[in-house]
């Protein structure tokens, strides 16, 4: 089968989000210290846009979880690599590549919140509210609500694949 990407985003519609959601993430922490988690590995690509687009002080983690089993009944979730500072008194910023059921995301805020930051908010670069299962989830910053399609680029993989594209793109496959 043969793989094609269509374009769904062009690299400049992206920069040009980036650089918005920089803006609105400096006006919020007014000058704090941000601790930016990134969830390897899709959401590396986005961190590194945003983060050189704040003007400020920014501190990096990296996380890394997997999910597998039945998505409909909250998935299961291992945690692959912690983070290695804490969190405690810090003003953490989520960074994910994209929020699709939720279940990841959630995972992600329960297992951080039990580090008592300061506050907390996540910023999604993109956001597939249709195929939402996960109740009850805030995400204080999305970048662009997609519809439910398989996406690719810009952090985002099949079979690891498509990560570096400077935009993203839907694939599809053909015979
Ligand atoms: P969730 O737990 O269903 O919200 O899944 C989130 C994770 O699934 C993301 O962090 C991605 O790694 C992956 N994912 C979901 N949708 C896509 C997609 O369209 N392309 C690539 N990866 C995706
Ligand atoms: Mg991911």
């Amino acid at each position: 089968m043969k793989e094609s990407v269509k374009i769904l985003l062009s690299a400049g519609q992206i920069q040009q989000r980036v650089t918005e959601l920089a803006e609105e993430i400096m006006r919020d922490y007014n000058g704090k210290i941000i601790t930016m988690v990134c969830v390897l590995k899709g959401g590396i690509i986005f961190l590194a846009d945003l983060a050189r687009k704040i003007r400020g002080p920014v501190e990096f983690e990296f996380m890394d979880v997997s999910s597998y089993g039945d998505e409909a009944v909250g998935g299961k979730i291992a945690l692959n690599k912690d983070i290695e500072g804490g969190l405690e008194g810090k003003d953490v910023l989520l960074v994910e590549d994209i929020i699709d059921t939720g279940n990841t995301v959630s995972f992600i805020c329960k297992h951080l919140l039990a580090k008592n930051p300061a506050s907390f908010r996540v910023c999604a670069l993109l956001d597939k509210p249709e195929r939402r299962l996960a109740a009850g989830l805030t995400v204080d910053y999305t970048g662009f609500v997609i519809p439910d399609r398989f996406v690719v680029g810009y952090g985002l993989d099949y079979a690891q694949r498509y990560r570096n594209l400077e935009y993203i793109g839907v694939l599809s496959f053909e015979e």
